[in-house]
């Protein structure tokens, strides 16, 4: 496709190469590449927006953003969730202002129209005042038209015609079900989210997570040394896998002779030196076969991200998403996420645990993001603007497995990136395509 009318770099065609292996640096830097990003990425997909224990009752709310829209995500008097965009109809000021709550109204602060959690606009003060009657069924905010949920992850999408979202999901189901339906009474969400900006690209925290294990001895050397238990077991009994392209989990499936011990996981270097919590994990892992099945209480899963930019990283257990400020600025929100019947002082522990690794100032999240937004820079300069990054690490290689869903690879494979790249790429030349059709 020639996108030269909009685009004054390479081609969209030739940002990636055909199998995946070579991606040109202006993927992450272009800002015309972001502004395509912004409608045929974040406005064509299921982007997620919370998780339903934050919205228990009537009233309750938290705000988003799909790309840099920003949206109110409530629990309507109905029961069901709705996704409103956060601006005035009036005038356009944003009529939310806190992360999360509970209200009957939302009240725009320039001229205090105010509207329903559902989104609808319940008053306008001046009203009495003039002759006119405004319609007030047009004047609501406007709505995201498809709100979905997947085992209390609330997705979103502004394309009414998108794909239902068990099809974005595909094979990850499977693997999402290992935290969100591992337990009885369910997880919960412990919010609000920690928050910070990086500069960088909002793809790069994602591609981190859809599986690059390969950083972790180096990047982390000083938690995670190469020869480590951690990283021989990753090496022997880690698979990169793509469920379906687009998304990505880094696992490790441990042999049916293994022992309990071996598969336990899940904030690993506090059970070291903490019985208690050691015994929480034992007793909380007695009880995966029976709800997911043996292959599944054989998993140890170390990071999963959902396309487009949702990530989960299962070792401290947190939820993060990339939310994209521009080509070169992402804010990062991460939560922590618990089982909802954990007792308390465990819920507090792990939490600490995982604010010292994965919090903004985290051990090991400091270290990932100074190197993100090094990356970024490095794609930004002059002279090297025609190279393109190496991902071919593992080329044909991943292949059908028998107990596990998608393609699998291993630890090393960056199949995962590859797919994730292309995916993208075609959605992005299928949305410049409906728009020159259109023209
Ligand atoms: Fe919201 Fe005027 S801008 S009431
Ligand atoms: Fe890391």
């Amino acid at each position: 496709i020639a996108a030269k009318q909009l685009y004054d770099g390479p081609e969209l065609s030739e940002l990636v190469s055909e199998e995946g292996d070579f991606v040109h640096r202006r993927t992450f830097t272009d800002p015309a590449v972001y502004e395509l990003e912004k409608k045929h990425i974040f406005g064509r997909n299921w982007v997620y927006m919370g998780h339903e224990s934050q919205l228990e009752k009537h009233g309750d709310f938290i705000t988003s953003f799909i790309g840099e829209t920003p949206v109110i995500v409530a629990r309507g008097n109905d029961g069901e969730v709705h996704v409103n965009i956060n601006s005035c109809s009036h005038r356009g000021v944003p009529v939310c202002r806190a992360d999360q709550g509970n209200t009957k109204r939302f009240v725009c602060p320039y001229h205090n129209w105010s509207f329903t959690v559902e989104g609808e606009l319940a008053a306008i003060p001046q009203e009495r005042k003039v002759c006119n009657k405004p319609n007030k069924e047009e004047l609501g905010l406007q709505k995201v038209p498809r709100v979905d949920s997947y085992r209390g992850l609330i997705f979103a999408c502004m394309d009414a015609g998108v794909e239902p979202l068990l099809e974005h999901l595909g094979d990850m189901a499977w693997y999402l079900d290992c935290m969100f339906d591992r337990f009885d009474g369910g997880i919960e969400v412990i919010g609000p989210p920690h928050k910070w900006l990086i500069n960088a690209n909002w793809k790069l925290p994602v591609e981190n997570q859809l599986g690059d294990v390969g950083h972790g001895p180096y990047l982390h050397g000083s938690l995670l040394e190469q020869g480590s238990p951690a990283v021989t077991e990753l090496e022997e009994y880690g698979h990169n896998v793509v469920p379906k392209p687009g998304h990505g989990v880094a696992v490790r499936l441990m042999p049916e002779d293994s022992h309990e011990e071996q598969r336990l996981f899940g904030m690993d270097g506090i059970a070291a030196f903490d019985p208690e919590v050691a015994d929480y994990l034992k007793q909380c892992h007695q009880k995966v076969a029976e709800r997911l099945g043996e292959v599944r209480s054989r998993l140890k899963p170390l990071c999963y991200s959902v396309y487009p930019n949702l990530s989960f990283l299962w070792p401290n257990m947190t939820l993060r998403t990339s939310h994209p400020k521009g080509p070169g600025q992402v804010e990062y929100w991460s939560w922590f996420v618990v089982e909802k019947n954990a007792p308390e002082h465990i819920k507090q522990k792990l939490r600490v645990n995982y604010t010292m690794m994965f919090g903004p100032g985290g051990l090991l999240e400091g270290e990932d993001s100074e190197a993100w937004s090094q990356q970024y820079s490095g794609s930004n300069i002059d002279y090297a603007d025609n190279k393109r990054f190496y991902y071919g690490l593992g080329m044909g290689e991943a292949e059908e497995h028998p107990e596990l869903p998608g393609m699998v690879g291993s630890c090393f494979d960056e199949h995962y990136a590859r797919d994730f790249y292309r995916h993208w790429q075609q959605q992005l030349i299928k949305g410049l395509q409906g728009e020159q059709d259109n023209d």
